[in-house]
């Protein structure tokens, strides 16, 4: 199956948002990925519901909004009345993520769950067959154009063999460091969907990185 690519507009020009998201548009990508960073969760901090929103006014791709934040219940009605058709949020930050979870389907946005390069799949035992999204972390998060983590491989095939023994349905994304090289591993391990920032948004032509990530 073909990955799915969710471009991540952290590494856009944001004197040119506008412009990207429209080239976006015009482009074989199926998600866009927003990453909103608090400054405390993660050492960075980069932007919020008002530029999702503004996104979402502009956009035909549905917005993949990761939280890279603390408290994220507080948020989760505003990402999505903002627009937001997926909400991921991190397990580390989440004290009770069932109750998390929930709130963000009431929301009638899709639910995913990161975790960062150290949490090791099995925590999400008894949380997977609620989630509609993973998202594996391949690099620490906080930053675009970090170097991939290997062992996020075997992380990858030991998600797919949880989610085929709970019959889950979830998709698997993967998120830092992609590029042909570890995108193409990443596929054959078995995941969904391709998170790509610096590599997608750093060429002279975006949008044919993006099919040919899509066609690996
Ligand atoms: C990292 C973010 C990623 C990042 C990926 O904290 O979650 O989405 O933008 O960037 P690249 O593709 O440059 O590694
Ligand atoms: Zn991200």
């Amino acid at each position: 199956m073909m990955p799915k690519i969710a471009p991540s507009i952290l590494a856009a020009d944001f004197n040119h948002l506008g412009d990207d998201i429209l080239m976006l548009n015009e482009s074989e990508a199926d998600f866009i990925h927003c990453d909103v960073m608090d400054g405390h969760f993660v050492p960075n901090i980069s932007f919020g519901i008002p530029i999702v929103k503004q996104i979402s006014e502009i956009t035909e791709k549905p917005l993949d909004v990761h939280l890279m934040i603390s408290n994220p219940d507080q948020f989760i009605h505003e990402f999505a009345k903002a627009g937001a058709s997926w909400l991921t949020v991190h397990y580390e930050a989440c004290v009770h993520l069932h109750r998390t979870v929930g709130a963000i389907k009431e929301q009638g946005v899709k639910a995913s769950v990161c975790l960062n390069p150290h949490t090791p799949v099995a925590v999400l035992e008894d949380i997977v067959s609620e989630l509609d999204m993973v998202l594996l972390m391949s690099v620490n998060p906080g930053f675009g154009g970090q170097k991939f983590i290997p062992n996020t491989y075997k992380k990858v095939k030991q998600l797919r063999t949880l989610i085929q023994e709970k019959n889950a349905e979830c998709l698997i994304e993967v998120d830092g460091g992609v590029n042909y090289d570890t995108g193409k591993l990443l596929k054959e391990a078995g995941a969904d969907v391709l998170v790509a920032g610096t590599f997608v948004f750093g060429s002279e032509n975006p949008k044919e990185i993006i099919q040919n990530l899509r066609d690996l």
